[in-house]
């Protein structure tokens, strides 16, 4: 059975070494443990019995909009509802602080697609976001990631 649990600081060194393919394979943007430390609140982690198998963050802009980034699942842990559970969760807690709407820059579209989420234009992000984050990605500024978003 999955658990979802908050983040703890000493949990970063885990996280940092789950991430590390999927930021070389340029999917998710590499974040400092500095970085990492500073946002801990933001990240929920799933676990099966003691085993970290994933986690995503909620970064909150404003009461109208957060964004959940660096999600991801263990590759073997993939294709069995973890994923969508954990986005249900980040919702959840968006929801409770009741922010009207929470967009993902993604190629996995169709996977955000079935949990609710649509696909819009980027210029609709905040600049903060294109700025803070955008600028520090190989692909910037030519990318090719979707932006979804869900409106509750
Ligand atoms: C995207 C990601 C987080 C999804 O995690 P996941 O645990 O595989 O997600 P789910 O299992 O909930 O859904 C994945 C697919 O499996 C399907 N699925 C869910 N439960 C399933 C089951 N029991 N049996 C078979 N398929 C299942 C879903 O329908 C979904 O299909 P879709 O992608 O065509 O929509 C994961 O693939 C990942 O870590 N990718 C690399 C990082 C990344 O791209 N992150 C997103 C950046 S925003």
């Amino acid at each position: 059975m999955v658990e979802f649990k908050k983040a703890k600081l000493k949990d970063i060194s885990l996280m940092q070494e789950m991430i590390k393919p999927e930021i070389e394979s340029g999917v998710i943007l590499p974040r400092s443990n500095d970085e990492i430390a500073t946002s801990i609140r933001s990240y929920i982690l799933a676990y099966e019995k003691d085993e970290l198998i994933g986690y995503g963050a909620l970064k909150i802009y404003s009461q109208k909009l957060a964004e959940i980034r660096s999600l991801v699942i263990k590759r073997e842990f993939r294709a069995k509802g973890v994923g969508s559970a954990l986005v249900k969760e980040l919702l959840k807690e968006a929801k409770e602080y009741e922010i009207e709407a929470v967009f993902a820059l993604t190629y996995r579209d169709k996977f955000f697609i079935n949990l609710g989420f649509e696909v819009v234009d980027k210029d609709e992000l905040p600049s903060q976001k294109i700025w803070a984050d955008c600028i520090k990605c190989k692909n910037f500024p030519v990318c090719n990631e979707i932006a979804v978003i869900y409106k509750f």
